[in-house]
């Protein structure tokens, strides 16, 4: 589908190489990644440990592109702060992880930060329609949060092309983001399902970075 808006790529770098990461970022920004995807795991949420606070400030001084963080922790209220001293553009927060949600919009909002709400997959649309009206994004996940390099769940996808209908008849400027097992191969057919936030992690930080990202620079163009 068609939607009207700005494809963009946001590589996450839970699959990049940490020894080099700096550099890596400077690559996928090069190549025409306008989003980094930053993956925050408390091990609570999710079954793992990924990197918290001092990783993203750190980032933070060596670039300017936009931070897309995907908060992966239980209570996120208790952090929002934190996260958007440290760097954040954009804090997507789980709405299986919070109890208040417009609370934590708020939060998010007085940091003059942008919001995203993150769903997994199997929490239907419904649950994240009312809020539609207050965020800047909807984070679709399209494998169970965790680990990368997951195959894409293609029934999540419908729900995609659902939440785009809902977005556009209520004539709303929300951004669809989709998360997980996204590649060149398959990136066409959530452009198609109205995602617009593209993350993609094994599929860029795999061999040829710069090509990688190129290749999904040409699916965005094709797509128009
Ligand atoms: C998974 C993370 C993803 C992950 C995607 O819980 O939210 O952002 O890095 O990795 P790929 O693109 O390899 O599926
Ligand atoms: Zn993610």
């Amino acid at each position: 589908m068609e939607n009207g808006m700005k494809n963009i790529l946001s590589p996450s770098i839970l699959s990049a190489d940490f020894s080099v990461l700096g550099e890596q970022i400077k690559e996928v920004q090069a190549a025409g990644a306008e989003y980094l995807h930053i993956d925050v795991m408390d091990g609570m949420f999710v079954p793992t440990i990924s990197y918290g606070m001092p990783v993203i400030r750190s980032l933070r001084r060596s670039t300017d592109i936009f931070f897309d963080v995907h908060l992966m922790i239980v209570e996120p209220e208790r952090f929002i702060h934190r996260f958007a001293e440290s760097g954040a553009d954009l804090i997507n927060f789980h709405l299986e992880a919070a109890s208040d949600v417009e609370g934590i919009i708020e939060m998010i909002r007085r940091e003059g930060k942008k919001v995203g709400i993150t769903i997994k997959p199997d929490t239907p649309i419904r649950e994240v329609v009312p809020f539609l009206s207050k965020i800047d994004m909807v984070l679709v996940m399209t494998v169970e949060p965790g680990f990368g390099g997951q195959k894409l769940i293609p029934e999540c996808l419908d729900k995609v092309r659902e939440l785009r209908r809902i977005i556009a008849d209520r004539g709303l400027n929300v951004d669809i983001e989709v998360d997980g097992g996204i590649t060149t191969d398959n990136v066409h057919l959530a452009l198609e399902a109205g995602a617009n936030v593209i993350v993609a992690g094994s599929a860029v930080f795999k061999e040829d970075i710069a090509g990688n990202v190129r290749r999904f620079m040409e699916k965005f163009a094709e797509s128009r």
